[in-house]
């Protein structure tokens, strides 16, 4: 089938399913067991949606149509699908821990991998029982929002210094952090794929200061991540304190090498093997389920559903989790810098939607914010509810027991909704009545029909994590190769920073604002009349 034929199909089981309510799906007793992926111990449901069969059906054909396995398989080869860059792409080279040889340019990267991964298992063993108390990671972006993500998720784990990170160039970040460490007993691990990139690179310079200044050594208390040997080199730091990679690993990728070096310093070396092994068995995962059962393909053909076939232009991650605070952050970045582009691999318009707005934030706190936009504003917003069968807090279960109920709780109200007829009666119940009643009730009504699907596992630890990470890396490859993009390019943030670097002299006021526009040059003049002279 032609990829315009079975993109046509699932229009057309758009057409013939948009009115219905999907709550009556569940008329057919096995839809819970069958709309559903499971691996050996997490689960994705997706029942609570307006997929059928012969939806779901349509969906697959699609995939095939699309050639995802061919796709697939060429990123796990090192083929250079990242062709705008001519890269491969092998971030699951990173976690291919027992896996065969993976070819680039005929030469195996699995010797390379092993052995960085080796040093940093020694640098970390070092640093953890040095007198190190804290560590500062400077980076920005996949260089940043990953370890940040990771950090705060596997704290139950963390038994090594603390860590912190800066990212922002606002001054704010790196003095509030900064402020209360001791110069003597701090890392500083400058993280940059490029080692060019301007925020990083100030906020190294600065904490370079603050440590000298404060009685430090930053020529052993300095370490690099970074594919810049010139860079890392030029700046001071020593070859046996730089943990390279190669270009093959895009910067939202990169959590699962040298990227990782704080997290693997926080949790220790065996907490960031698991890590990596949860990574490796979503991959095996990925490789060999067939169809339904796979995972990280459904997950991607119900998000290209909602997205590119129902027109819900956002999707919100809701982990009811609070230590994945920051998974929507890195979600975005996963997303939204990988899948938002207008044209594809051939240079020509995307003829539909591509990546959706991702936004989201922990349950139960959202609940009390934003979901009642959910519930009832005017737009469908497609909801990614995650739940731990376990926390960590063996004391407090009741705690935990009461997020559960909320998380399962969301998913039905979204889907089951409260109709006119149930809202009249419970405002004649609280003494309404007539006109009054009518108008009461109208506020109390949920339309209802609001998909969503819920990512189950079973206890937020190293390998689980690893495993929702590569779960959603994957998601986010299958949804690019259906929408023909390249999802490891972004272009799109180049305008911005070549502006910005052309506007610093006229900020400083070594140069004028002549030429920009009229609000650019009146924003110049106001920021520079209010400046402390
Ligand atoms: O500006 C976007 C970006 O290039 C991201 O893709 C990347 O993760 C981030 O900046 C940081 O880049 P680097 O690791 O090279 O400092």
């Amino acid at each position: 089938m032609t990829f315009s034929d079975a993109w046509a199909d699932v229009e057309v089981r758009h057409a013939a399913t948009a009115d219905r309510k999907f709550l009556s799906l569940f008329d057919d007793t096995g839809r819970a067991d069958t709309f559903r992926c499971d691996t050996s111990d997490m689960r994705l449901d997706y029942s609570k949606t307006n997929i059928d069969a012969e939806t779901r059906d349509a969906l697959l054909a699609l995939a095939d149509a699309a050639d995802v396995a061919a796709h697939r398989d060429a990123m796990f080869s090192g083929q250079k699908i990242n062709q705008t860059e001519g890269r491969a792409v092998l971030h699951t080279a990173l976690r291919n821990l027992d896996g065969g040889p993976v070819l680039v340019d005929g030469t195996d990267v699995m010797p390379g991998v092993l052995d960085t991964l080796g040093r940093m298992g020694v640098f970390a063993d070092e640093i953890r029982s040095s007198h190190i108390t804290d560590v500062v990671n400077i980076g920005i972006g996949g260089s940043d929002l990953g370890p940040a993500m990771a950090v705060q998720a596997l704290s139950p784990y963390h038994d090594g210094p603390a860590v912190h990170f800066v990212s922002n160039v606002d001054a704010a970040d790196v003095s509030d952090t900064l402020r209360g460490l001791d110069p003597k007993t701090t890392l500083v691990i400058v993280a940059s794929k490029t080692f060019t990139t301007v925020e990083t690179m100030t906020n190294a310079r600065t904490a370079r200061a603050w440590m000298s200044e404060g009685g430090g050594d930053p020529g052993t208390q300095f370490a690099a991540l970074s594919t810049s040997e010139d860079g890392t080199s030029q700046f001071g730091i020593p070859h046996e304190r730089v943990f390279g990679f190669e270009d093959w690993v895009g910067g939202r990728y990169s959590l699962w090498g040298p990227i990782g070096l704080s997290l693997m310093i926080g949790i220790g070396r065996r907490g960031f093997m698991a890590f990596l092994r949860g990574g490796q068995a979503m991959d095996l995962h990925f490789q060999a389920a067939q169809g339904a059962e796979n995972m990280p393909l459904m997950h991607a053909l119900v998000g290209i559903w909602h997205n590119q076939f129902c027109g819900h232009a956002t999707r919100a991650v809701l982990p009811y989790d609070q230590r994945l605070g920051q998974l929507p952050a890195y979600f975005q970045q996963l997303e939204m810098e990988s899948n938002g582009k207008s044209v594809r691999m051939d240079g020509s318009d995307v003829p539909v939607h591509t990546g959706p707005v991702v936004w989201g934030a922990p349950g139960t706190n959202g609940q009390h914010a934003f979901y009642q936009l959910i519930h009832q504003g005017t737009r469908t917003i497609p909801c990614e509810f995650m739940i731990a069968a376990q926390g960590h807090e063996p004391d407090l279960e009741h705690h935990h027991h009461l997020l559960v109920a909320n998380c399962l709780a969301q998913s039905e109200a979204l889907m089951r909704g409260r109709s006119t007829d149930e809202a009249r009666v419970l405002m004649r119940e609280k003494g309404f009545e007539g006109a009054e009643l009518d108008r009461q009730a109208a506020h109390r009504v949920f339309s209802g029909n609001r998909p969503s699907v819920t990512l189950a596992y079973p206890k937020l630890d190293p390998f689980v994590l690893g495993q929702i990470i590569a779960l959603y890396e994957h998601r986010v490859f299958v949804e690019g190769v259906i929408l023909g993009i390249n999802s490891f390019d972004q272009w799109g943030v180049e305008l911005g920073k070549e502006l910005a670097t052309a506007l610093q002299p006229v900020v400083e006021g070594a140069q004028t604002a002549d030429g920009k526009d009229g609000s650019t040059q009146a924003l110049v003049d106001f920021v520079q009349r209010h400046r402390v002279p």
